[in-house]
């Protein structure tokens, strides 16, 4: 079993990482510092609209400065968010996370969704009828001021978040930089088996959000199925483990959130195990395209349609 993932320029990436959204400041610090010194994460997977960039950051800082992990052996994400398409806006954004953070670089920048939201205090700005404010960028142009920051050394990789395969499609148009990853919602019920496999073919490496179904009803997550709880079982597992080790399996980068210290060890224990055919075949069989992340919700698009 691989624990890390070649990129298409050739740079190595942690197949496993610490998700960081919805996780509160006051924990999100300490929650950092332990996986990466007690649970012997390799990456962490942030974004500046998770809003807890800067205690992280003290978490990175105190971890490079003084307990002996060298920065260059561990993987940190971020994204750009929408409301910082516009080209004039995406260097500022990428620093401001470097501040907060304490890098000199990023190992990843996504743009975190396909839609440029106006620029101005609100991250999710909506007009009367709760639509998006949106901005006429092109993300042609943002896509553009995303690869400068490649040529710039400010980050090493770049990619994107929530694309769909035409939206890939239109990006392969113009850019000059591939994108590296495209990080997605995946778990038994949305397997998103299509898009997997056609971005594998056109080697655009694929992360898995919410890998246990983030924060919906307990009842709907795929972590109370009963397959996956009986195939757990037989394995002497948990299901949080299960779910991680089918992502894995597929050779899927997994970036699962906690910030309890057992919940952050117990989801890295996931090297030593294997699930059959049989039961990754079973588990695919979950799936019935639900979403726990879907913006028609906060923002009146239909994203995903
Ligand atoms: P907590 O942070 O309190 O541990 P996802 O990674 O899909 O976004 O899921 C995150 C949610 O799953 C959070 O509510 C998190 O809660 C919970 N969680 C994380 N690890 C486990 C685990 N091993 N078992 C059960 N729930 C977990």
């Amino acid at each position: 079993m691989k624990s890390s993932i070649k990129l298409n320029n050739n740079k190595i990436m942690p197949i496993l990482g610490l998700g960081t959204w919805q996780s509160p400041k006051g924990s999100v610090g300490r929650a950092v510092q332990y996986a990466l010194v007690e649970a012997n994460y390799k990456h962490i997977d942030c974004a500046s609209i998770y809003k807890n960039e800067k205690e992280i950051g003290s978490a990175l800082h105190g971890v490079f400065s003084k307990r002996k992990i060298k920065r260059s052996d561990i993987f940190i994400t971020s994204k750009l968010w929408n409301t910082e398409h516009n080209p004039k806006n995406v260097e500022k954004a990428c620093k401001q996370t470097l501040k907060d953070l304490r890098l000199d670089y990023l190992d990843l920048y996504l743009v975190h969704w396909g839609i440029a939201f106006v620029h101005g205090l609100l991250p999710e700005p909506l007009n009367v009828l709760g639509l998006a404010k949106t901005e006429n960028v092109p993300m042609q142009d943002t896509w553009g001021a995303m690869e400068n920051l490649v040529k710039k050394g400010l980050v090493k990789s770049v990619g994107v978040a929530n694309f769909t395969a035409p939206m890939l499609l239109d990006l392969f148009t113009y850019a000059r930089i591939k994108p590296a990853v495209n990080q997605i919602e995946i778990h038994p019920y949305n397997s998103q088996q299509a898009l997997v496999e056609y971005c594998k073919k056109m080697k655009v490496a694929i992360t898995a959000y919410s890998p246990l179904g983030s924060t919906g009803k307990i009842a709907e997550k795929p972590l109370s199925d009963p397959t996956v709880i009986r195939i757990a079982h037989s394995h002497k597992k948990t299901p949080a483990q299960v779910l991680i080790r089918w992502l894995l399996q597929r050779e899927i980068i997994a970036i699962p959130k906690s910030t309890k210290t057992n919940r952050i060890d117990e989801n890295s224990e996931v090297f030593d195990f294997a699930l059959s055919a049989k039961e990754m075949k079973s588990i695919y069989s979950l799936n019935k395209n639900k979403r726990f992340v879907d913006p028609s919700m906060w923002w009146g698009v239909p994203y995903f349609q």
